[in-house]
């Protein structure tokens, strides 16, 4: 039997590319350009199996393209699949899988990494210094807050969020409180405590962490109101998706300093990030690299492949979505 004919959409780890190539009929993406839409929608109509990225926005019309042939798979490289019409896949009998499990570590160091650049206001003193105006050692100008015995609130429980939350826990001293839509147990941090609701838990943490899935349901979960509810010298955390926030009511409240500040690492329009929110001194601002790292990476690919392999043995993918 011929090969299956895999269209992969942005350049992947050397490992994982071979690896592809050693198992399928494969068109790399050498030069990352990401695809247009009517480069993607011909992907859809030539491969058996498509492998995309965030980004990579796969709706309706694409979905709908039939050509010589029809991808009947799409192995998404990463855990959120808010890009890809999961209803209309479904409907159509194309199968969504994804790369759970192996990022956790990775973006709660990340997420972990923001918390400190923020309270400790890392990169305005790196600014400052780079600007040139660092004047000596002084000992009062400029000061952060520190974590032990402040609360981590954590919205979103899930593998991410209960990693972050034992990091912040055995590793700074935060107690922990969090929300979690359906309700679960956090064995590994007895003392953790669910708050009853997000507004109860904006109002009481020092350091709200956003851990929840970009879908509709979450789109500006955290709006100008609950953001008013946040201490004044509370600081707000987002390795998720950026339209889980509402960047506007983001952007005032840290202008007119109702929080302390803010660490990003995604954003509403990404790549477009507001020049209001580039000029704020109060907010850490990174570019998607939650899971960043070679290993992370290497081994997200490999999940991909794993599921594109189980779905042309006739298998159900390790990590189906629909
Ligand atoms: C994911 O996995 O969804 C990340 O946002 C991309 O690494």
């Amino acid at each position: 039997m011929a090969r299956p004919r895999i269209i992969v959409t942005r350049k992947l780890p050397e490992p994982v590319e071979a690896r592809l190539k050693s198992l399928f009929t494969v068109a790399l993406n050498p030069s990352d350009v990401p695809f247009s839409k009517a480069k993607l929608t011909t992907a859809m109509a030539k491969a058996d199996g498509l492998l995309c990225t965030f980004g990579d926005k796969i709706d309706a019309d694409i979905l709908a393209a039939n050509g010589a042939r029809k991808a009947k798979i799409i192995a998404n490289f990463g855990v959120g699949t808010n890009h890809i019409d999961l209803e209309t896949a479904e409907d159509i009998g194309v199968v969504v899988a994804n790369t759970p499990g192996v990022l956790n570590d990775t973006t709660a160091d990340l997420a972990m990494a923001l918390i400190l650049a923020s309270t400790r206001r890392m990169f305005f003193h790196e600014a400052r210094l780079r600007r040139g105006e660092w004047e000596g050692f002084d000992i009062t100008s400029g000061l952060g807050s520190s974590l032990r015995g402040k609360t981590l609130g954590v919205i979103g429980m899930g593998r991410i969020g209960t990693a972050l939350a034992q990091r912040a826990h055995f590793g700074f001293g935060m107690k922990v409180i969090y929300f979690n839509r359906s309700k679960v147990l956090v064995p590994s941090i007895p003392e953790a405590e669910a708050a009853e609701t997000i507004d109860a838990l904006m109002a009481a943490a020092d350091v709200v962490s956003l851990h929840v899935p970009g879908d509709a349901h979450n789109r500006h979960l955290i709006s100008a109101e609950r953001l008013e509810m946040m201490k004044p010298d509370a600081h707000l955390i987002n390795t998720a998706r950026g339209d889980v926030v509402d960047e506007a009511a983001l952007i005032a409240a840290l202008e007119s300093g109702s929080i302390a500040g803010a660490g990003l690492d995604v954003f509403e329009q990404e790549p477009t990030v507001p020049e209001a929110l580039m000029a704020l001194e109060n907010v850490t601002l990174l570019p998607h690299i939650g899971s960043a790292t070679l290993e992370t990476r290497i081994a997200m690919g490999m999940r991909a492949v794993d599921n594109l392999v189980a779905f042309f043995a006739e298998q159900v993918p390790p990590h189906q979505v629909v």
